[in-house]
């Protein structure tokens, strides 16, 4: 587990890097495998070459020793060095004992050499010890050649075969030349290892980012979109992603992004269209009740006030049927009022003095609920916002409305104005006992309302504060509830007048 949270955390997470990285690792491990590859190759070609030379010298160097030998010790001098290479090796052997063993030396300043005697070459006695020997001895006589390093001297690689009285001849040629070319090459390939990976990081790094841009454009599409207002309203989805190839990947990402595009499109103008009919059903449907509802009611009335008596049962209904029509116009009124909001017609602007709307609306709901306490809170200067004031004096009303219907009787109601820079707030806090909150989070929607056994009964239609909050939109503003029981509080915000 924890190794796997290392490994995802190493490896990068854009793809742009992924692909670099991955590329410049694969290119480490080729780069590698070639180095050792040729290294190895090189040297198993320069030893075969020099066991080559070493069976074509067929241990003359070391026969000659025999010669020169001093017949005991470990230790020979002046053996016949012409035409043999500087640094060869040689050694005789009796009975698995070196009797004679001595290096070429190229070193033509020698002292202990006799001018002229050997002008080219010269050779020097070498001591061996017990573990040279040893090693010496366990060469297979007039087999393959093979690697040893003698103390004295360098890796050599020897080969012996057998002299011609019962001896055995050891000839050996220096590996360092191998090893040294085998450093170079090395050291040469580091280098143009390491320039290869750098101009392939570079060169990938831009090729790279050339091969995703058409990603990029792709992803700048879908931000675009997704930056919308998609929520309501008509809506214009007019980005389309240029990279559309079918041939590629990203073009076939951006295909498919611009057929989602151009559904999304179709449904949203769609939608456009169902709720352009539904508003135009709801302001045709509440424009046409308005005249049958004011009929009935007009005619209720008149029934009402008809000079004979009449019946108890008669004066009831027609009491019922003037008070429902009565409430039934409110509530067409309110439908229609909500329609042309919607239908984003522009409200009036003047000068609408909230002050004067706070008075006249605190006033009639104190007559309506004289059971209430209610507070007025009002700055000394009027209080102006531009706005309908008809439309204004209906939100003051609603809230107000609302802080006595949903509320005991010794409710203490507040109305609070204050002008806030440019802004003006006004707040309507009641000590009732509040608004649930699930109630709360739908409360400005139409047609929600609380327990509605009880709220019908009261003239409740749950449109109230949808009202209050088209209203405030429309100019501009914004309204918010924060309740608890004991305390519930109703802000509206709305612009101040342009100085
Ligand atoms: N001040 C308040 N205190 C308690 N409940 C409230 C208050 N204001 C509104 N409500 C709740 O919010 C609901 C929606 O209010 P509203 O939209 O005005 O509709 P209505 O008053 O016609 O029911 C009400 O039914 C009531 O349950
Ligand atoms: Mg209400």
């Amino acid at each position: 587990m924890i190794g796997t949270a290392v490994i995802s955390r190493a490896v990068p997470r854009t793809i742009r890097a992924r692909l670099l990285a991955g590329l410049l690792a694969l290119l480490v491990l080729t780069c590698g495998g070639v180095g050792v590859a040729t290294t190895e190759a090189l040297r198993h070609f320069l030893v075969t070459r020099l066991d080559q030379q070493l069976s074509d010298t067929g241990g003359r160097y070391a026969a000659s020793l025999e010669h020169q030998g001093t017949g005991s010790g470990t230790t020979a001098r002046g053996g016949d060095t012409r035409a043999t290479a500087p640094g060869t090796f040689g050694a005789r052997m009796m009975n698995g004992v070196v009797t004679n063993a001595g290096v070429v030396d190229g070193d033509a300043d020698d002292p202990g050499v006799a001018a002229g005697s050997r002008p080219a070459d010269t050779d020097d006695l070498v001591k061996l010890t017990a573990a040279d020997q040893r090693a010496l001895a366990a060469l297979p006589v007039g087999g393959q050649a093979g690697s040893a390093r003698l103390s004295a001297l360098h890796s050599y690689r020897l080969r012996a075969i057998a002299g011609q009285d019962g001896d055995v001849l050891v000839t050996g040629l220096p590996l360092e030349p191998v090893e040294q070319t085998g450093h170079q090459l090395i050291m040469v390939e580091l280098i143009v290892f390491a320039v290869a990976l750098a101009a392939t990081g570079v060169a990938a790094a831009l090729w790279i980012r050339f091969s995703l841009r058409p990603l990029g454009r792709v992803v700048a599409a879908a931000e675009g979109v997704s930056a919308l207002p998609l929520a309501s309203g008509e809506v214009e989805l007019a980005v389309r992603v240029p990279d559309d190839d079918s041939r590629t990947e990203v073009g076939r990402v951006g295909a498919a992004l611009n057929r989602m595009l151009g559904h999304v499109e179709d449904a949203l103008a769609q939608r456009h269209t169902v709720e352009e009919r539904l508003r135009a059903f709801a302001a045709d449907a509440s424009h046409e009740l308005r005249t049958p509802v004011a009929t009935i009611r007009g005619h209720a009335e008149l029934a009402l006030r008809h000079p004979g008596p009449l019946p108890e049962p008669v004066r009831h209904s027609l009491t019922r049927i003037d008070a429902e029509s009565q409430r039934m116009g409110a509530i067409v009124e309110d439908l229609l009022l909500l329609a042309r909001l919607d239908a984003g017609r522009p409200l009036a602007t003047e000068e609408v003095d909230l002050t004067r709307v706070a008075l006249d609306c605190v006033a009639d709901a104190r007559a309506a609920g004289p059971g209430h306490r209610w507070r007025l809170d009002l700055p000394e200067e009027p209080v102006l916002v531009p706005g309908e004031t008809d439309r204004l004096r209906q939100v003051v009303a609603n809230l107000l409305a609302n802080a006595r219907t949903h509320t005991p009787d010794g409710t203490e109601v507040t109305l609070r104005l204050e002008q806030d820079g440019s802004r003006t707030r006004l707040t309507v806090t009641d000590t009732g006992p509040g608004i649930e909150p699930e109630l709360a989070a739908r409360v400005f929607e139409r047609f929600v309302r609380g327990d509605r056994s009880r709220s019908r009964a009261g003239g409740s239609t749950g449109l109230g504060l949808a009202i209050v909050r088209a209203v405030v939109t429309a100019h501009g503003g914004t309204v918010e509830l924060t309740s608890r029981p004991g305390s519930t509080a109703f802000t509206v915000l709305l612009p101040g007048l342009r100085q």
